[in-house]
């Protein structure tokens, strides 16, 4: 047919190419010999009893799930889910197909696809015994926030990240499925950085925006992370031991009005440059910022009102992990057509002490507010990581 046809002239055209880069006039077609492995096959390592996907390099592609339990969920109803998701994750997470997966074909290219679960306050406060629950404050209210319901606080949630987009899409819907007897999917938030393989390792993401993002955030490797990201079972209850919290925030972009802006305009708002990311006191992106450095009429060259002047932590317990994504949905309510923003996403070992303070100021004042507004948030403990042969959250359930 058609397909053949056309598969046999590119595969005559690929080595007519080959031969004449390598001087052979011989014709022939040559097989290919060694296949390097994809980054398709790439799995993520267990990382004890922590879940994956929290110090998990961002992979490319973001679905963030949130469910609601039906009204009468009971924790028996709850725990049964956590144990058919929980298995799912493992399973799709190591490129084999979920329990009953009418098409396991589409996970075998698992794309470091990790999954990473969280209850909501009501979850904690009426299915989890007092003496194991985690404290979860829900986020006060922020005077600039415009929250809409349909992004609002959900039961439970499910981070899935993967390089892949159709692996993704495929893990997302047999959550779904397999979550449909016990909760309602109330959201799903979708999100993305850079394809894999187009940036070389290590560059930090750009926002749509066009600002680098994500320069100063907490790294594995510092001393501090563990006791900045993972709860420890001292402050809180031992079933939470190697849990976290995440923050969600949909903050929407007005790019149409950011557009107008000029570039010195653009990069006094953040206090950094958009072409390198560096300070505007520095010239590389990792340049300590000098907040005291003074221009010769005598103004601050970083403006105090500026993104990072406000946001920077006034004490060492100020700082999260930040591991947020881009978003882009079509939307013809608006005359730019579209609803774009950040999927700002923090992981914090206690919230109400390390995140909601340097909100507040940014509420107060950040010169970043002009040009994005927050109209989804929630909050979630993550519990640790399942037990062998267990689910995530059992620790708290059972
Ligand atoms: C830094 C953009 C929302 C906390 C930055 C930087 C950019 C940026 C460009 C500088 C590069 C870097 O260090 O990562 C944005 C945009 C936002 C947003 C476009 C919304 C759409 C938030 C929110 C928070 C936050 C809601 C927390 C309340 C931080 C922190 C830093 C930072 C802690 C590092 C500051 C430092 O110590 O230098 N952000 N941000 N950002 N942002 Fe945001």
């Amino acid at each position: 047919g058609a397909g053949a046809g056309w598969s046999t002239s590119a595969l005559v055209a690929g080595s007519a190419s080959a031969d004449s880069a390598s001087g052979s006039a011989s014709g022939s077609v040559a097989a290919p010999t060694v296949i390097a492995p994809s980054p398709g096959a790439e799995t993520v390592p267990p990382e004890g009893n922590h879940q994956p996907g929290v110090v998990t390099p961002p992979q490319a592609h973001l679905a963030l799930v949130g469910w609601d339990l039906h009204e009468d969920a009971t924790v028996e109803h709850l725990a049964r889910m956590m144990r058919l998701l929980s298995d799912d994750a493992r399973r799709l997470g190591q490129g084999e197909g979920a329990l009953a997966d009418t098409e396991p074909e589409l996970a075998a290219h698992p794309s470091r696809l990790t999954v990473t679960f969280g209850f909501g306050p009501r979850v904690l406060r009426d299915l989890v015994p007092a003496s194991r629950r985690p404290a979860l404050a829900e986020l006060p209210e922020f005077s600039r926030d415009r929250l809409r319901p349909e992004w609002g606080q959900s039961d439970v949630v499910a981070q899935i990240c993967c390089d892949d987009p159709l692996t993704l899409a495929h893990a997302r819907r047999m959550l779904v499925k397999d979550a449909r007897a016990f909760a309602d999917v109330r959201w799903i938030q979708q999100g993305f950085r850079n394809a894999r393989g187009t940036l070389s390792q290590g560059t930090t993401m750009r926002n749509l925006m066009g600002q680098v993002d994500g320069t100063v955030n907490l790294a594995e490797a510092e001393p501090d992370f563990a006791p900045l990201v993972w709860a420890d079972g001292t402050s809180g209850p031992e079933a939470f031991a190697g849990g976290t919290f995440l923050v969600v925030r949909r903050i929407r972009m007005q790019l149409e009005r950011w557009d107008r802006v000029d570039r010195v305009g653009r990069e006094a708002v953040v206090g950094r440059r958009l072409d390198t990311g560096a300070p505007l006191t520095g010239e590389a992106e990792f340049d300590e910022p000098d907040f005291e450095a003074t221009d010769r009429f005598g103004f601050p060259v970083i403006d105090p009102a500026s993104h990072i002047a406000r946001v920077r932590h006034t004490t060492p317990e100020e700082r999260f992990l930040r591991r947020s994504y881009n978003y882009t949905e079509p939307d013809d309510t608006r005359s730019s057509g579209e609803d774009s923003g950040l999927l700002f996403l923090a992981f914090a070992a206690d919230p109400a002490r390390q995140f909601v303070p340097v909100q507040q100021r940014m509420d107060e004042v950040d010169r970043l507010n002009d040009w994005i507004v927050t109209i989804g948030s929630a909050v979630y403990a993550v519990p640790p990581a399942a037990a062998e042969g267990g689910y995530v959250g059992q620790a708290l359930l059972e």
